[in-house]
């Protein structure tokens, strides 16, 4: 971290929930910053430091009042939420029934008036933000669905702007986003924007017909265009991904490859090692995974940590980790969640462990991004699960850090990934019976045809990096993008 003066007026002003690191109150009683859970900053930090840009947002914890600052040449503008607002705003409205809502309905989602006040009234309060630090004539790039009234209010108080929206999770079907009460009122600030961004064309097929439905829009001859208060609106499909070249570099570095030679030998040298990478989350399925490794354990077709165990002679002796960072910790679906994947685990290590060799591993915290490198490439099976996700950038972390093209990667089909990563495992989460299929023939795949897989998957993350998804967006925007 360095400090130094913002910029006065940015040309580029990149607006989300979080800033990329959130504020610190360690137990000592000193502050600090510590870097942003999810794959938005995962995704947006490397392209906004290659260009200099400003970045409005919440500094994570209620309540604080924190200057602007420049961080490695980012310039952060704090944005302030009293810890009612978290409460209504941001566990309320925006995870207690968008997140639910968008994510089709895997979890109930709840409507309450009060949640939608304060999600309108930070809205504005972003939106007035960026109107202060922003440029004449910049361009505003507005994140998620935490802030989708912005582009609306934006453009009321500052129409020299060049507004664009992108959207990281799915977009939902018609029949869902019509359950929302405040329906018309979303669509109408996301039209405030100049580019509407999706993952898929799914999305927005499903915003085009609902721009109509609800907010009078009118289709264009572009079927990429609709018409709203005189102006046009582009929408358009733009799949995230990540900093691949960084992530194949840091896989092939002497730290990262002793260490994930360390990690088998710390498990125990087994056969096979079956990895989860997730933010604690309801919508990644980890509870399915847990049930799968479950009934090949409890059909002795893999050993858990416990070689010895009758019956299991010729199992493949195969122990699963499962790394979980801590997430939205307040909402209840979530406390709910965290409580029945701890029981599973805990029900599976004391039916299958043995004494210092545990089945399933279970860490509930965020690691160093080396770390996490040296468990992609320690193992041989990634399993990424989830009922729905707008991308998934764990799956491609994971072939990006395969530089040894080994390791096969099972993939939910309701995963944004899986349609670029069409030579993974493609499973529906919500069949055990395949999601379990698929995991054994993982963990007995052919050599020759796993490295052909991967050898496929890599050549479709390296060619699609982050920068490619930021370039590809801007420039739809309009905005003139340095090669
Ligand atoms: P989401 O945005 O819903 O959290 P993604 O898979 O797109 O899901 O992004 C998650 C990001 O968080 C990835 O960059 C991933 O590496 C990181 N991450 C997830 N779990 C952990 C963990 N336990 N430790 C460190 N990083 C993690
Ligand atoms: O896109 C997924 C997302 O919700 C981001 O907007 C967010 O920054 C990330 O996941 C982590 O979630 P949260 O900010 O609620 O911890």
């Amino acid at each position: 971290m360095t400090s130094g003066e913002p910029v006065t007026a940015a040309d580029l002003v990149v607006v989300a929930n979080r800033l990329p690191v959130d504020y610190e109150r360690r137990p000592d009683g000193s502050t600090g910053w510590k870097r942003s859970p999810g794959g938005l900053v995962t995704a947006l930090e490397p392209t906004l430091r290659a260009r200099e840009g400003a970045w409005v947002g919440w500094p994570g914890v209620p309540d604080v009042e924190v200057d602007p600052l420049v961080e490695d040449g980012l310039s952060l503008y704090p944005v302030r939420l009293s810890a009612q607002e978290v409460e209504d705003y941001y566990e309320g409205f925006s995870n207690g029934t968008l997140w639910p809502l968008y994510h089709d309905v895997v979890a109930q989602p709840q409507f309450h008036r009060h949640w939608w006040r304060a999600y309108t009234a930070v809205n504005q309060r972003f939106a007035e933000e960026v109107a202060r630090v922003a440029a004449h004539g910049a361009t505003v790039w507005v994140q998620d669905y935490q802030l989708q009234l912005v582009p609306g209010r934006l453009r009321e108080l500052r129409p020299d702007l060049r507004i664009g929206f992108f959207l990281h999770i799915p977009f939902p079907p018609v029949e869902l986003f019509r359950q929302l009460p405040w329906r018309t009122r979303i669509m109408e600030g996301l039209l405030g924007a100049d580019l509407v961004g999706f993952h898929t064309d799914g999305g927005v097929r499903n915003f085009h017909w609902l721009a109509q439905e609800l907010a009078g829009a009118t289709p264009d001859r572009d079927p990429e265009v609709v018409r709203y208060g005189g102006r046009q609106v582009r929408l358009g499909a733009f799949p995230i991904s990540i900093d691949t070249k960084q992530l194949d570099e840091l896989s092939r570095t002497e730290t990262v490859l002793k260490r994930a030679a360390q990690i088998r030998e710390e498990l125990g040298n087994p056969a096979r090692i079956v990895l989860g990478v997730d933010r604690l989350d309801y919508t990644k399925g980890i509870d399915v995974r847990l049930r799968a490794f479950q009934e090949l354990l409890e059909e002795n077709r893999i050993t858990g940590g416990d070689t010895t165990r009758s019956g299991a002679e010729s199992a493949i002796d195969t122990v699963m980790i499962q790394l979980a960072t801590p997430s939205r910790e307040r909402v209840e679906h979530y406390q709910q969640m965290r409580n029945d994947i701890e029981q599973a685990v805990g029900r599976i290590n004391g039916e299958f462990a043995r004494v210092g060799h545990p089945a399933v591993h279970y860490l509930h915290r965020s690691l160093p991004r080396e770390e996490l490198v040296a468990f992609f490439l320690a193992a041989d099976v990634m399993l990424v699960t989830p009922l729905r996700d707008g991308m998934n950038l764990v799956a491609k972390e994971y072939v990006a850090a395969r530089h040894d093209d080994g390791g096969v990667l099972v993939l939910s089909e309701f995963a944004g990934a899986a349609i670029e990563l069409t030579s993974a495992l493609l499973v529906n989460p919500h069949d055990t019976d395949g999601v379990k299929e698929a995991l054994y023939a993982a963990l007995t795949m052919n050599a020759d045809e796993g490295r052909k897989r991967m050898r496929t998957l890599r050549r479709q993350v390296l060619d699609h990096d982050v920068d490619r998804w930021a370039r590809s967006f801007l420039e739809t925007l309009g905005v003139k993008v340095d090669r």
